[in-house]
């Protein structure tokens, strides 16, 4: 597949500061993976139920439960999914904030937003106090989202970019990891540790709040807002170099461009911008339809399913989050030396794989609602999805966010990027609402379900999906989009009408 991926020119050196910045800056990944981790266990504890949903809670102590349909109450559970509602929606608003105040500004408010939900939701004496809170959170995610991989990949230097992007998801994985221990611990204090499981949420958004006050902000985001002096001593400290001229000629050219659109909203719906646009989306649902989120939200129902008991379910979880985090480390090393494209279709082997014989396994031995699955054949479920989850962990899960974050042009990188941002929360809310009904009607078929998307993703991969290593991000166009045997055909006139079209 042609990708232009000519050796970039640019210059640079390793410095400490900007590895201090890499690091601050992922920790809105933290938020987003402590997020993820904590809701389920939060409204599974008696004492919150008791608190604020007594009526769920008397249903669930009565709730008919057999191997698939374990209790499932739509009412709660949009209240978990709340939060992607509203982060989807906080994406759009986001963006233009990212454009108009900076990548670090919307940095900091994602960490006010955040710690303002934490306070909301740990103190809350009334559901109107939780759902507030909630949907601060929420807003806290979606500005959070969208601000630090764009954040990361404009500071990275071309060569590191996949590696220092992907500092986000492995700080989604550790949030996940530490919220997995911190509700197996929380649920034991009664009645007060679902306060304190919500209350450490606004610790990876402390450290993001006052780290914000130390971070850069990006030279692509100075010079796209005229700070061109500015743009240029900020290249120099991050690259760590005097001789930064080419590579800030060249975000001043894509700067210039960019200023040209008004309407990066009305942009993307042109030709030209269709194809990373078309990418992004379906980078992100993919992500979502690999079914990850059903293991993470719900793998001790999972593994309480097939036959663990309550304290071992959660024990299985903490290791699928332990190989998650370990396994996003493979893919920072391996993504600018291999390439996206060999780890997104590599994957899709591993995870299809996994999932027909879990799928299998499943259907032929919990059958009737009574069975259970032997001591041996349990474990080795636990082994595939640990399989699974290593294969999601190094490829769709980072590259759901990378690629998307890499692939705009200057002009409507925030605007594309919250479409991104924007279908993984919507993805993400689907799932998070279907999948206990779905695991209830489906049965073991849910894993057939899953397959069946990855093979629809592999072959995008394979087809469309074109190679980005290496290429630096303000040259996308030229080198990637233009030079793409399918995607070139929409690059027609890009000078001409794509610009007019966003005016
Ligand atoms: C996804 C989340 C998922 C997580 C798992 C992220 O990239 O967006 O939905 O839970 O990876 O590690």
């Amino acid at each position: 597949m042609e990708t232009g991926n000519l050796p970039p020119a640019f210059k640079s050196k390793f410095t400490f500061y900007m590895a201090v910045c890499w690091i601050i800056a992922a920790f809105g990944g933290l938020m987003f993976g402590y997020d993820i981790g904590i809701s389920g266990g939060v409204t599974a504890m008696d004492d919150f139920l008791i608190g604020f949903f007594p009526e769920v809670y008397e249903r669930k102590r009565h709730a008919q439960e057999n191997n698939y349909c374990k209790y499932d109450n739509q009412l709660l559970q949009l209240f978990t999914s709340s939060l992607y509602l509203a982060a989807l929606l906080a994406s759009f608003i986001a963006s233009k904030v990212c454009t108009v105040a900076g990548r670090k500004w919307t940095i900091r408010w994602a960490s006010l937003l955040f710690i303002a939900g934490a306070v909301l939701t740990a103190g809350g004496v009334n559901k109107i106090m939780l759902i507030f809170g909630r949907i601060l959170f929420g807003i806290g995610v979606g500005f959070g989202n969208e601000a630090v991989p764009l954040f990361l990949s404009e500071v990275a230097p071309p060569k590191h970019r996949g590696a220092v992007n992907i500092l986000f998801q492995l700080f989604v994985t550790i949030g996940i990891l530490i919220a997995n221990i911190v509700n197996y611990f929380a649920s034991k204090k009664h009645p007060w540790g679902w306060r304190l499981s919500l209350a450490i949420a606004a610790a990876p958004a402390i450290v993001l709040l006052l780290g914000s006050f130390y971070i850069t902000e990006t030279p692509t985001s100075l010079i796209e807002r005229g700070k061109h002096e500015k743009g240029k001593a900020v290249l120099k400290k991050i690259r760590g170099v005097n001789d930064v001229d080419d590579e800030f000629d060249q975000i001043v050219r894509a700067s210039e461009i960019a200023h040209q659109v008004k309407h990066p909203f009305k942009k993307l719906m042109n030709l030209s911008s269709m194809p990373p646009l078309i990418i992004a989306i379906l980078l992100q649902v993919f992500q979502q339809f690999t079914g990850i989120n059903a293991i993470m939200f719900y793998a001790p129902v999972l593994f309480q399913t097939v036959g663990f008991g309550n304290d071992a379910a959660l024990l299985s979880s903490v290791i699928t989050g332990l190989v998650n985090v370990i396994s996003t480390l493979v893919s920072i090393l391996l993504v600018d030396k291999v390439g996206r494209r060999v780890l997104l279709i590599e994957a899709c082997f591993q995870m299809f794989i996994t999932q027909s014989i879990i799928g299998g396994i499943l259907h032929a031995h919990l059958k009737s609602y009574s069975d259970t699955l032997g001591h041996g054949q349990a474990i080795l479920v636990v082994l595939l999805v640990c399989v699974y989850v290593m294969g999601f962990a190094w490829s769709w899960g980072p590259l759901g966010w990378l690629i998307p974050s890499e692939t705009f042009p200057m002009e409507t990188r925030t605007a594309g990027f919250a479409f991104a941002v924007s279908s993984n929360m919507l993805c993400t809310f689907l799932i998070a609402q279907a999948f206990l009904s779905m695991l209830c009607h489906m049965r073991a078929m849910i894993f057939f379900f899953f397959a069946g998307w990855i093979v629809v993703m592999g072959l995008f991969a394979f087809f469309l999906l074109p190679e980005t290593k290496n290429v630096p991000i303000d040259l996308m166009v030229e080198r990637v989009w233009k030079q793409h045997r399918v995607w070139k055909k929409f690059m027609v006139d890009d000078n001409q009408s794509g610009i007019e079209a966003g005016r």
